[in-house]
């Protein structure tokens, strides 16, 4: 399992997937670019959550709140307060650990010492910073660390201009930072993530029929997205794993090369967040029922999910070895909706003849799914390098094309081919693909 963890960062960065930030200047320890293809696959990620949160509901939607905030916000919402981990130094090497996450709380990881540890001390995750330009003047701000206290203030704005009434739900997808004290296991843990959140407001009394629902649908989200079920699982929290603000929370797992972890938490915030921005701010963040004449704070029940984790997940999941023709190759099995490219367009040869036809072809299929072109190296080698970026099928134009106008669609799992007309290709290839 360690071996696949190493192979999903090589290939990550062999690929153009993720690469280490700040590279040419020695790396950046807690911060990842993504690559040509890797933006890709995470933006097919964030597409295909917001598709099935806001695009196929009519009771969710969406918004894109600022990323930084004034004090007063974190004060309302507890994380001046509460946003803390557990931090220890070893007095012998100086190493610093979460003491929440060592395996052993009286051994440091890092030389092996036991009993070197400070007491511990609550380490705030939020990053600060200044606006304006002048230091003395200017007024602290915080990034955010969860984009979910941007929905929470804008709750009155989007009830009052969607016209929405609860059960209904606000969806975000964006940036968050927190100053993890031990970033790790590439992009799982980082000190700048994207997360994919939801609130779900609720009448108080159906809090705990919503927190279900939530938690059945996004397993479902998972799954169908092609995550194996034996490596995923839906972890009800402890009572004193609770954040907060939670009543009750459950993480949907997925079993990495290190075991169990977290991809995304649903929780039941009760109407903790709207009771705390309307005493602080003075708003009122209720919601009248015409029909029974009730005046109630909503209740919360908020999926938040990690995009860049997401994806690691999905990398790792699809990721396989087979053989074809007695020779190894390596695949990533993505569902096409999230592989970063669906079509792969390569002439046999580079000769001139082939050119214009392979483009022609590109034409035709570029407009409507993200499509690469590729007209280097041996034609199998070529099948190999889309192979490993989890390109559903191939699409070959050779010098039989020029009598028949028909090209070769290879399928990346089966390495079975069919002969096609370029007058039908289109629609062959949403066939193929399903959209
Ligand atoms: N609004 C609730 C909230 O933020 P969370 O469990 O702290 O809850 C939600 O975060 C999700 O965001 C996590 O399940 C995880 O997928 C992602 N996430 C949190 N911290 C992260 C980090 N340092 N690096 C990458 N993803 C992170």
């Amino acid at each position: 399992m360690a071996e696949l963890f190493d192979e999903i960062v090589n290939l990550s960065k062999r690929r153009g997937f993720v690469f280490q930030s700040a590279d040419i200047y020695g790396g950046f320890r807690s911060a990842y670019d993504y690559g040509p293809i890797g933006v890709l696959m995470l933006r097919n990620v964030k597409d295909q959550w917001w598709r099935s949160m806001v695009q196929l509901r009519s009771d969710v939607v969406g918004l894109d709140a600022s990323i930084l905030a004034p004090p007063a916000v974190w004060e309302a919402s507890g994380h001046l307060a509460s946003f803390t981990d557990p931090l220890v130094d070893c007095r012998e090497c100086g190493a610093r650990h979460r003491l929440d996450k060592l395996e052993d709380a009286e051994q440091c990881p890092t030389c092996n010492k036991r009993g070197t540890f400070t007491e511990a001390r609550d380490f705030n995750l939020m990053f600060k910073t200044q606006a304006g330009p002048v230091a003395e003047t200017a007024a602290d701000v915080y990034l955010r660390p969860e984009t979910a206290q941007g929905i929470f203030v804008n709750f009155a704005n989007v009830l009052t201009t969607s016209r929405k009434k609860p059960p209904f739900g606000i969806a975000q997808v964006g940036k968050s930072f927190r100053n993890e004290i031990t970033p790790g296991n590439f992009v799982f843990r980082t000190r700048e993530f994207e997360q994919m959140e939801m609130e779900y407001f609720v009448p108080p009394d159906q809090a705990d029929q919503w927190y279900e629902y939530w938690c059945n649908e996004r397993m479902d989200w998972y799954r169908d997205l092609g995550i194996a079920a034996d490596q995923l699982r839906l972890r009800p929290h402890a009572d004193d794993e609770l954040s907060h603000y939670s009543s009750a929370t459950s993480d949907v797992e997925y079993l990495f090369p290190w075991g169990w972890d977290e991809l995304e938490g649903i929780a039941n915030r009760g109407d903790f967040d709207l009771r705390q921005h309307a005493e602080h701010s003075g708003a009122k963040l209720e919601y009248f029922d015409q029909a029974t004449n009730e005046r109630y704070i909503p209740h919360v029940i908020e999926p938040a999910a990690g995009a860049t984790r997401t994806m690691l997940a999905f990398l790792m999941d699809s990721y396989a070895v087979d053989s074809v023709n007695g020779e190894d190759r390596t695949v990533l099995r993505l569902d096409p909706r999230l592989a970063p490219h669906k079509v792969a367009v390569l002439p046999l040869s580079r000769k001139d003849t082939l050119l214009p036809t392979a483009r022609e072809v590109f034409d035709l299929v570029s407009p409507h799914w993200m499509s690469d072109y590729d007209e280097t190296q041996a034609i199998g080698r070529r099948y190999r390098r889309q192979d490993e970026i989890g390109t559903p099928l191939c699409v070959t134009v050779d010098f039989d094309t020029l009598e028949d106008r028909a090209v070769t669609v290879r399928d990346r799992d089966t390495t079975e081919q069919d002969r096609v007309s370029i007058d039908r290709l289109e629609d062959y290839l949403r066939g193929r693909l399903g959209f």
